[in-house]
């Protein structure tokens, strides 16, 4: 079996399952105390991984935001940061976005082969670019990480990228975020696209925890048998 880290899916989405609005500005769904504790559990991976529509979208910086936990990080020998990781078939990413700019971190970006030259061509200063198949496999993907030190991987989405971790059996733990708002607007991006997820009725997830944070509830799912859901603080879940 291919080593690959384990794997911690993360997720805030609207009461009827929308993860933004159809707008171009970004909907915020959690409040001040969840994005602290994703904060903390970032602080516990090496890596986050989001698609390349979300770095269009958001231009998100996905670093470690509070000094203590950066401090924390360094005491153990570790980056003030994870690494950055995106996929994408097209390449259509530009260097100025903060996923780039922000953090002196390493960025990865999984590639299609087809686009993998005009990549490094046009990212290859600012990020390691990896052909990554064609499509992107992110079984491969996976392994490339883990075969980097990668041992706890944090997936940000968005939709297409958390269906495809689903459906592909490559997810340990989900933390999904429930935020008191509907969107109700079918424009708007999705948790999850249609597929073959292996939970359904003969095999349901595992429900570790349900926690209230504010107006916001988080539940953590059990999604193999690498989770482990008795600790609470980032570190939960550990591989085995
Ligand atoms: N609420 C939340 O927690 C949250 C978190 C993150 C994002 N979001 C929202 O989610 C929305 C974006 O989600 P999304 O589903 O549209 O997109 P996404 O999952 O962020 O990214 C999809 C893109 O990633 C690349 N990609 C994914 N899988 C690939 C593969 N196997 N091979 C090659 N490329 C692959 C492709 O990029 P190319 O098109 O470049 O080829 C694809 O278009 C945004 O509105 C954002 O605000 C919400």
């Amino acid at each position: 079996m291919v080593e690959r880290p384990y794997t911690l899916l993360s997720c805030g989405m609207s009461i009827d399952g929308y993860l933004d609005d159809a707008s171009p500005d970004r909907l915020l769904l959690s409040n001040d105390a969840d994005f602290d504790r994703v904060d903390e559990v970032r602080a516990g991976t090496d890596a986050i991984l989001v698609g390349a529509s979300t770095i269009r979208q958001d231009d998100p910086r996905l670093l470690v935001r509070s000094a203590a936990r950066r401090a924390a990080r360094v005491a153990r020998g570790e980056a003030p940061d994870p690494i950055k990781v995106t996929v994408t078939a097209t390449a259509a990413i530009e260097a100025s976005a903060k996923f780039f700019t922000t953090g002196d971190g390493e960025k990865i970006i999984y590639c299609g082969s087809r686009t993998a030259g005009a990549a490094r061509a046009k990212l290859g200063a600012v990020a390691t670019v990896v052909d990554g198949g064609d499509p992107v496999d992110l079984h491969r993907v996976t392994a490339d990480l883990a075969a980097r030190g990668v041992r706890r991987l944090m997936v940000e989405g968005g939709g297409r990228v958390h269906t495809q971790f689903l459906t592909e059996d490559l997810a340990d733990e989900l933390q999904l975020v429930v935020a008191p708002i509907f969107v109700g607007d079918s424009r708007a991006p999705r948790f999850v696209h249609d597929g073959d997820f292996p939970w359904g009725p003969k095999n349901r997830a595992t429900l570790a925890e349900v926690r209230r944070i504010g107006d916001v509830v988080l539940l953590r799912y059990g999604l193999s048998e690498r989770f482990d859901g008795r600790q609470r603080d980032g570190r939960t879940g550990e591989g085995r």
